[in-house]
């Protein structure tokens, strides 16, 4: 006889910082920390999306999003794009924020200033059932790179969890 399955643990965010990204879904923005890379060849992202934002529909409907990295400078908006809904309202023009029509998707916009963008087309969300998490996985392909400055040679936006922010102060360069 198999052993029941143990209950999942209580959330913590002692994880954290995590590297701030915004993300744009057609002219809407939202501010997202949880992503990360999964494959170098071919180039694919995993971004999670809280069944509670309206980026969720935007994102099944036009199937494309653009990942950006803007700088400590830009931390104002890029935040308060997270605590406000584009579901009503034009968010991204409410924030300043100024779009521009990306590279290699036909709906969603790039927003200006960034460090670095990629645009992300939808290959499959990764899980199928409501019970499987109060966020959604998409598994993402890149499709186009905007190259500006690198993000870790300068001052990234970090999410320290909770409402905490910080950018990098020391860097070393390990030498085996
Ligand atoms: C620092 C920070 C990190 C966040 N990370 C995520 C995330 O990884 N995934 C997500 O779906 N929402 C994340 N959110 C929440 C959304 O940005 C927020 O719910 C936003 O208002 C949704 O906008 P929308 O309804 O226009 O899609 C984060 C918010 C903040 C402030």
């Amino acid at each position: 006889m198999s052993a029941p399955p143990a209950p999942n643990a209580r959330y913590y965010s002692g994880f954290y910082p995590m590297h701030l990204a915004l993300l744009s879904v057609a002219r809407n923005v939202l501010p997202v920390a949880w992503w990360t890379p999964v494959s170098k060849d071919p180039f694919r992202f995993v971004v999670a999306i809280d069944r509670r934002n309206h980026s969720l529909a935007l994102l099944r409907g036009c199937g494309e999003a653009a990942l950006h990295f803007l700088p400590w400078r830009e931390r104002e908006r890029v935040i308060r794009a997270g605590y406000a809904s584009g579901r009503r309202r034009d968010k991204a023009s409410r924030l300043g924020f100024e779009l521009e029509p990306a590279t290699a998707l036909a709906e969603t916009y790039v927003v200006r200033g960034a460090d670095a963008v990629f645009e992300l087309r939808v290959r499959r969300e990764l899980v199928d059932a409501d019970d499987d998490g109060d966020h959604v996985p998409f598994l993402f392909d890149v499709v186009h790179v905007h190259r500006g400055t690198r993000p870790a040679t300068g001052e990234p936006l970090l999410f320290l969890g909770w409402r905490d922010f910080a950018t990098l102060g020391e860097r070393w360069r390990f030498r085996p």
